[in-house]
């Protein structure tokens, strides 16, 4: 069985206590969901919920931790009030996992806020970009070395749309499946990609067998029909969040959604041995080069 959804009552951002329980639910790869806590739109930004508002060259419309939003077309008014919209998402995503997650608090950082306003069903991308199919994420061209991927998200569909998701197996079911066929890192190639800017940074082997069990996932078809795996609808006005790149995840259907990256290094787990870079090290027996432990 993958881990549960917890759901949380309540429908407000802030005062929320902290809990440990759940925090730990989170490391073991479960989806922590708030079926009535809803991100509100204000009359002015109405207007945003068009998808024509993302640039079609651009994957999503995103804002950084500091900065104006990237991948948006719209008027100067639209832009200003899709910045606010932004803005005030990322604060109430930030109080909330402030409140509940005390441990990681001090830790985390800021990663960009995105809003995605296509609707799912009918966008066509490639099987490597295409979030339909199981995956965990994991960024061909950011290496974080084993950092947590920590996201909040947020359902802001005004015609009761849900978003609904596939959640699929254990972490470490997947990696045993797929890591006898990850191709060895290289870090002679690791240095190619970083000097042809391919990558921001070095790609550590971490990085590498991510991306590998990414890839190997979402290409195997029998693997997305077959594996394990639970649907999920999360409702419009509801909020989940989970480590997106432990959960194994795929979205199946919905439009208009907002969500929060947060990375941690995952020293500050209360058990650093279940992230991924604990179960990876330990099923390939070796330190990972260029890890973050
Ligand atoms: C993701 O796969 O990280 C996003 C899923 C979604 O668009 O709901
Ligand atoms: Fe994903």
């Amino acid at each position: 069985m993958h881990e549960p959804i917890v759901e949380i009552p309540g429908t407000a951002w802030t005062g929320r206590q902290p809990d440990d329980q759940l925090t730990q639910t989170l490391e073991r790869g479960g989806v922590l969901y708030f079926p009535n806590l809803a991100f509100t739109l204000q009359d002015a930004e109405l207007p945003l919920l068009r998808p024509e508002l993302r640039d079609a060259k651009s994957r999503n419309i995103s804002q950084p931790a500091r900065g104006v939003v990237k991948g948006a077309v719209g008027t100067p008014d639209e832009l200003a009030a899709l910045n606010g919209m932004m803005q005030r998402f990322r604060h109430q995503a930030v109080q909330m996992v402030n409140d509940m997650f005390p441990r990681y608090s001090a830790h985390l950082r800021l990663e960009p806020t995105s809003y995605r306003p296509t609707e799912v069903e009918t966008r066509v991308q490639s099987w490597r970009a295409d979030d339909k199919r199981l995956h965990v994420d994991s960024f061909p061209s950011r290496p974080n070395r084993g950092e947590r991927i920590l996201r909040v998200f947020s359902n802001i569909n005004p015609h009761q749309q849900p978003r609904v998701w596939r959640v699929g197996e254990p972490f470490e079911a997947m990696a045993q499946q797929f890591l006898p066929d990850v191709a060895p890192y290289r870090p002679w190639l690791a240095g190619w990609l970083r000097r042809l800017r391919i990558t921001k940074s070095l790609r550590s082997e971490y990085d590498h067998i991510m991306l590998q069990l990414h890839d190997q996932m979402k290409r195997d078809t029998t693997y997305q029909k077959e594996a394990e795996q639970s649907v999920v609808a999360f409702a419009a006005g509801s909020t989940w969040v989970c480590f997106s790149d432990q959960t194994l995840h795929a979205v199946h259907s919905g439009q208009f959604m907002m969500e929060q990256t947060f990375f941690m290094p995952p020293q500050h787990q209360y058990r650093p041995e279940q992230s991924p870079l604990g179960i990876l090290t330990r099923l390939k027996g070796h330190q990972l080069k260029g890890a973050r432990l």
